[in-house]
C-alpha cells in the first residue's frame, strides 16, 4: 500500500527571487547601479548643503611669508617622506605629539602635508619643543645632536641667502586657491618677508597681519637664509590653536 505524500508548498524565498537577478546580466547592472547611486547620494549630497565643512578655529591664520617660503623648503627637500603632520586621535599618538590634529589645521596648506610614513616622528606639533638653535644643529648634522638618527645633513640651507623676490607671486597663487591673503598681505609680502627674521625691523604690521608670528634671527647669521625660512615654520607648526581654551563645536 502506498501512502500519498502531499509535499507541502513550498514559500519562494528571498534567495529564490535573487536568482532572477543573477540569471540576468542587464537586470544586475540596472539593479547595481540603482543602488551605487543611493549610496552616492547620501555620501554627497550633504557637501552641497553645507557652508564649510571645516570648523573655523580660532587662531588659524594663513602663513606669514617667510613660514611659506619655510613649508615650500619643507616640501623641496621631501621632509614628507619621512615626517607626518597627523596626529591620530588615538591615545598613543596623543600622549605622545600633542592634541589630535584638527581639520582647520591643515587647511591653508596647498598641498597638505599629511605625509604617508614615520620614519622620524609626526611634526605637526614640532614648534616650541625645541629651540632655534637646536633646530639649526639638528637640522646641519642631524647625528651631532641624535648620534643614531638616519635623518640626511642639510647644512647647506644656511648658506642659500633669500631675498624674497618670487613670495609675493607664491601669496598671489595660494590666493588663487583659496587661501585668504588680503590685498595688503599681498602688498607687503616682501617686507614682511624679509622683516621676520631681522632683529632691527619694526614688527607691528606684520603682527597686526599674521596674529602670533614669532619674529627674531632664527639662524643666528646675518641676512635671511633657507634655514631661517625652515626653522621659522618649523616653529610654527601646530603653535596656532590654543588648546587650554579649544572646545570643539558640538553642533555639527
Ligand atoms: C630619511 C628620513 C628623513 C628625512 C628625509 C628627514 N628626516 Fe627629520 N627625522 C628623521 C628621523 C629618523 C628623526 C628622529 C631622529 C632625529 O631626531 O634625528 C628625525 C627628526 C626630526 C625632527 C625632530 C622631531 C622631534 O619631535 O624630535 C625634526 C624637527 C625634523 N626631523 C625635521 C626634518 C625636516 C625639516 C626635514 C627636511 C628638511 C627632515 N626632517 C627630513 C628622518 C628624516
Amino acid at each position: 500500500m502506498t501512502s500519498e505524500k502531499t509535499e507541502p508548498k513550498k514559500r519562494r524565498t528571498f534567495l529564490d527571487r535573487h536568482g532572477a537577478l543573477e540569471r540576468n546580466g542587464t537586470l544586475l547592472l540596472v539593479a547595481s547601479l540603482l543602488v551605487v547611486s543611493v549610496g552616492g547620494i547620501v555620501e554627497i549630497a550633504p557637501l552641497f548643503y553645507l557652508e564649510n565643512t571645516i570648523e573655523d578655529v580660532e587662531g588659524m591664520r594663513p602663513y606669514s611669508p617667510l613660514e611659506l617660503a619655510g613649508r615650500d623648503i619643507y616640501v623641496r627637500e621631501g621632509c614628507y617622506v619621512c615626517h607626518s603632520q597627523m596626529i591620530r586621535p588615538m591615545r598613543d599618538e596623543v600622549e605622545r605629539y600633542g592634541h589630535y590634529s584638527l581639520a582647520a589645521e591643515s587647511q591653508y596648506d596647498h598641498p597638505f602635508q599629511w605625509g604617508s610614513k614615520r620614519t622620524g616622528p609626526d611634526v605637526a606639533r614640532v614648534g616650541g619643543r625645541y629651540s632655534d638653535e637646536w633646530h639649526v644643529d639638528h637640522l646641519s648634522d642631524p647625528q651631532s645632536v641624535v648620534p643614531e638618527s638616519v635623518m640626511p645633513k642639510y647644512a647647506f640651507l644656511k648658506d642659500v641667502m633669500l631675498d624674497g623676490k618670487y613670495i609675493q607671486a607664491t601669496l598671489k597663487t595660494h590666493r588663487f586657491v583659496g587661501v585668504p591673503y588680503t590685498d595688503e598681505m599681498i602688498e607687503t609680502a616682501q617686507a614682511d618677508f624679509m622683516a621676520q627674521a631681522d632683529p632691527d625691523a619694526d614688527w607691528d604690521g606684520l603682527l597686526e597681519r599674521y596674529p602670533g608670528a614669532q619674529t627674531r634671527n632664527f639662524d643666528n647669521a646675518s641676512g635671511v637664509s633657507e634655514m631661517d625660512a625652515l626653522v621659522s615654520y618649523l616653529q610654527m607648526l601646530g603653535t596656532l590653536v590654543d588648546f587650554s581654551t579649544f572646545t570643539p563645536d558640538a553642533s555639527r
